[in-house]
């Protein structure tokens, strides 16, 4: 487990139990956050039971399969159902992931389904992620360039479009960041793992000419120093990908210029 705070504007209520469905042999137990803006409750938490003889084999199944069939209000967001959009990003019992690629079999006991931690929630487990989606706007996720550009493309070697494996394929879902201590304390200052590997995902792309002010810009005690190598957000990503190993090659060429 990689946290166990619960999300912001958290003052949990026991919340409804919704009846089983009728002649199901195989049930799951689902507890599942619950909260709106506008009807002036706390948030609590609802029960819900899954019949697996009927339910596809991933989390996101069943969270479609009690919306579907049980209660249309509860709300998440999804869309590809590939583990490529990022969307479906909340906290399964006590590990932030990705509910379309996450398989009831990895989760123990009843299932136990929360939004993603330390962010406002919008309604149920839809978080708020503004303020990561800037952050990651703030480090200038695209080419920057000066010097002409080619007639066709920007060409890469075999070798340096190889060190962009393991940033590239990051889906911005932010399982990281909220699952990061530091980021937690000082999100508003502090950039975070997601930010941070894409950071070093142009600083490292051999075709951009503004390495040097992008090491400038992190150069900072919050942007960047406030990473303790705590390690959550590396075991979290449903990608695989190593957010403190990006931050931790961004402190060493930061040290490697400095002498
Ligand atoms: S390694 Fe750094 S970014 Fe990752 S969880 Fe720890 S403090 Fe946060
Ligand atoms: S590094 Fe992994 S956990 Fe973090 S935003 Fe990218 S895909 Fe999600
Ligand atoms: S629905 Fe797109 S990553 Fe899960």
């Amino acid at each position: 487990m990689v946290q166990l705070t619960l999300p912001k504007n958290s003052r949990m209520v026991t919340g409804k139990t919704w009846p089983k469905p009728e002649g199901a042999t195989n049930l799951r137990k689902f507890s599942i956050y619950r909260w709106t803006p506008d009807d002036g409750e706390n948030p609590r938490v609802d029960t819900y039971f899954v019949d697996m003889d009927d339910c596809g084999p991933m989390v996101l199944d069943a969270l479609i399969k009690i919306k579907t069939d049980i209660d249309p209000s509860l709300a998440f967001r999804r869309s590809c159902r590939e583990g490529i959009c990022g969307s479906c990003s909340m906290n399964i019992g006590g590990i932030n992931t990705l509910a379309c690629i996450y398989g009831m079999d990895e989760v123990k006991g009843d299932v136990k389904i929360f939004p993603l931690p330390h962010q406002p929630v919008v309604r149920d487990l839809i978080t708020d992620l503004t303020h990561f989606y800037a952050q990651h706007a703030s480090i200038q996720p695209w080419l920057e360039t000066e010097t002409v550009a080619p007639s066709k493309e920007w060409k890469q070697s075999i070798e340096d479009r190889e060190k962009l494996d393991g940033l590239y394929e990051c889906v911005m879902c932010a399982c990281c960041s909220t699952a990061c201590p530091s980021y937690w304390w000082n999100g508003d200052k502090y950039l975070g793992p997601a930010a941070l590997l894409h950071a070093y995902r142009w600083i490292v792309d051999s075709r951009d000419e503004n390495t040097g002010e992008r090491l400038d810009d992190l150069e900072d005690p919050f942007k960047l120093y406030r990473c303790h190598t705590i390690m959550n957000c590396t075991k979290t990503c449903p990608k695989g990908l190593n957010p403190a190993k990006a931050i931790a090659n961004i402190k060493k060429m930061m040290v490697e210029r400095a002498v």
